[in-house]
């Protein structure tokens, strides 16, 4: 499963980008607004952190507007990768985007035959938001189950962008269930080291070790 991190701080991505982790970035309007930023000098410096896609949407709402914008965006960088809404003039954009050879990823999807238009569509990536689901008590996992047999089935070569991951549990479920990226907080991605038995055996190591009297 790639990992990309779902972030527009810079600090945090070039610590998981030099710990080799991140095969690339999303932000979106919300990120970028908490991050305080400007949005395309924020995207110019992560696409020189990150080698893999880095997601920039676009805040037009028309295909045109759309265009225009991603022509801004993608001059940016080669690994920009233009995030679109899942609506009907998102996925007019979505192929024009992509029969021109840039990478889309279409976001906002909720529902598998959203991601089935996304993928008929030419999008690169489809991001199905796992946790707005859960929060209304629809289980975000069984839409990922529903996407991944649907592009199996017919043979599509979108990824599966599992996105608004909250916890853990999340990715665990996500790579089972075959998403082929998980776009991560840098939080909840440190949290997948965590193990009560790792503190414990390594208080219990260290203890051993000061025991032994020696030094390394
Ligand atoms: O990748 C989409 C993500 O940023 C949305 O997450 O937690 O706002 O639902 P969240």
């Amino acid at each position: 499963m790639k990992f990309f991190a779902d972030t527009a701080e810079i600090k945090e991505i070039a610590e998981l980008a030099e710990m080799g982790l991140l095969d690339g970035v999303t932000t979106n309007p919300s990120l970028i607004a908490k991050s305080g930023r400007d949005f395309k000098e924020v995207v110019a410096e992560i696409c020189q952190l990150v080698e893999g896609p880095v997601s920039a949407e676009v805040i037009a709402l028309d295909c045109a507007g759309m265009l225009a914008q991603a022509k801004d965006l993608t001059a940016i960088a080669d690994n920009v990768a233009i995030k679109v809404p899942l609506t009907w003039e998102g996925l007019k954009a979505c192929r024009a985007l992509s029969d021109q050879g840039t990478m889309v990823n279409v976001t906002l999807c909720f529902n598998a035959n959203q991601a089935l238009l996304a993928a008929k569509a030419g999008a690169a990536f489809i991001s199905p938001f796992i946790g707005r689901l859960d929060d209304m008590g629809i289980d975000g996992m069984e839409v990922i189950e529903e996407i991944r047999a649907i592009y199996d089935n017919y043979g599509f070569t979108t990824e599966i962008l599992a996105a608004s991951i909250r916890s853990a549990n999340h990715v665990k479920f996500a790579a089972m269930a075959g998403a082929d990226v998980a776009t991560v907080p840098p939080s909840v991605l440190q949290g997948l080291v965590k193990h009560p038995l790792t503190d414990k055996g390594l208080e219990g190591f260290m203890a051993d070790w000061k025991k032994t009297g020696q030094s390394l």
